[in-house]
């Protein structure tokens, strides 16, 4: 049994949000029903107070919650936050990071999966603002059911119906389900480029920015798993509850990286390690008339082929960055190194790819059978890609 809060907003489809509250607790979940000010205008709060068996939130600064900071407190109990009927003001809200009451608020401090389900008249809908605030809560990684088409309560005919309440409860569910999906497990993600030093000051690598792979790391921690993130050194934050080894060169990504393997259920390679090493790095600069005409290089160790030897229980997933013959260059990569995943991306195609926020793949299983995905920002991406992976690793047991 998981504690869902369900987020209720002023829409006149308020009177569904009763039945999506029954459909959640029919599954065995408690609600905690938190209703924006104007939402109580529209209906009491009495309502889903008794239908709950608990107080319904409206007011910030109520004193008589039963935590102190309330929104922070609840946020950490619950599994899932479910905003029904979600009007296109919270919609916006959200999207900027404004927190002017207790929803707002509180959505800011939700780490766990929040689903939206929208409800207005069709115009307000297809505004491009509320468009847009739609596509940005999405790529941060809020899930939508969208709503349906047909008789408004303006009178109007249109897109914007909430969607049907068996629909949404559904779906919350399904998120539910998702965010236990890997609990119990370790993942090892590597992520980021490598840097082979030439000297103190210089060194070679490549365009990583690690944002795919932190991705991969936040949405296994967002399905329950221990999470051991070996990075490169990236511009961005990790994932707060992974536990982060940094590195710097491609030996010291393996060094760390062999020595989490064996502790590992999924190894997912996302890091960019640097093909070659300088053969003889310098210990202090270098100076411009010191330096030969040219430099020599040496390989550096081929870490997911050394694991795809090794492994025993592991399901090792690789990524590749081709920009030709996707799909056959990709194949012989799973065949050559022993994966049991790939995922192959076309870093020659426009704005995907490295350093770019968004991305496109196409997933290879080690049957061979490859499923392209549609463009999208990493973070959703990520979602797709555990997704395939926990199908196929489920048909291989
Ligand atoms: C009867 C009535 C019905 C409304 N229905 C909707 C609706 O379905 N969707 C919507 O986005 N706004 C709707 N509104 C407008 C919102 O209530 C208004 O934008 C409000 O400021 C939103 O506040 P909230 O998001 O804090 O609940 C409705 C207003 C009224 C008076």
């Amino acid at each position: 049994m998981a504690k869902i809060a369900l987020g209720v907003t002023s829409s006149v489809s308020i009177y569904k949000a009763c039945e999506i509250l029954r459909g959640f607790q029919k599954a065995g979940h408690e609600v905690q029903a938190v209703m924006t000010r104007n939402a109580a205008r529209l209906v009491s709060p009495l309502l889903f107070s008794s239908l709950s068996g608990r107080k319904a939130i409206v007011d910030m600064f109520a004193d008589d919650l039963p935590w102190s900071v309330a929104h922070v407190a609840l946020a950490k109990e619950i599994g899932l936050l479910v905003v029904a009927p979600a009007t296109a003001n919270i919609i916006a809200k959200f999207a900027r990071g404004i927190a002017d009451d207790f929803l707002s608020t509180f959505y800011l401090a939700v780490e766990g999966p929040v689903l939206i389900a929208p409800a207005m008249n069709a115009a307000m809908f297809l505004h491009p603002k509320t468009q847009a605030n739609v596509r940005e809560l999405r790529s941060r990684g809020v899930e939508f059911v969208e709503p349906g088409r047909g008789y408004l309560a303006c009178g109007d005919e249109g897109v914007g119906r909430l969607a049907e309440p068996g629909e949404i409860v559904a779906r919350g569910l399904e998120l539910l389900r998702r965010s236990e999906s890997l609990r119990g497990r370790t993942v090892l993600v590597t992520a980021g480029p490598t840097r082979e030093p030439l000297d103190p000051v210089r060194f070679l690598s490549n365009r990583s920015s690690g944002k795919m792979g932190y991705e991969m790391a936040r949405e296994a921690i967002a399905r329950g798993a221990r999470v051991v993130l070996v990075t490169g050194p990236v511009a961005i934050f990790p994932p707060a509850k992974a536990e982060v080894v940094r590195v710097e060169t491609a030996a010291e990504m393996e060094a760390a990286v062999l020595r989490e393997f064996p502790q590992a259920d999924f190894v997912v390679m996302a890091a960019a390690v640097a093909d070659f090493r300088f053969a003889a790095p310098a210990g202090r600069k270098i100076k411009k008339p010191d330096l030969p005409d040219s430099l020599a290089l040496v390989r550096t160790p081929d870490i997911l082929k050394s694991l795809g030897g090794r492994k025993t229980t592991q399901y090792l997933v690789g990524f590749a960055a081709e920009t030709e013959n996707l799909r056959e260059n990709a194949l012989a990569k799973v065949k050559a190194k022993n994966l049991d995943f790939m995922v192959a991306n076309d870093v020659a195609a426009e704005g995907v790819g490295f350093d770019s926020d968004d991305n496109q793949a196409l997933l290879i299983d080690a049957a061979g059978a490859a499923a392209p995905t549609a463009k999208m920002s990493k973070r959703e991406l990520s979602r797709e890609i555990w997704d395939a992976i926990e199908k196929a690793h489920a048909r291989r047991r």
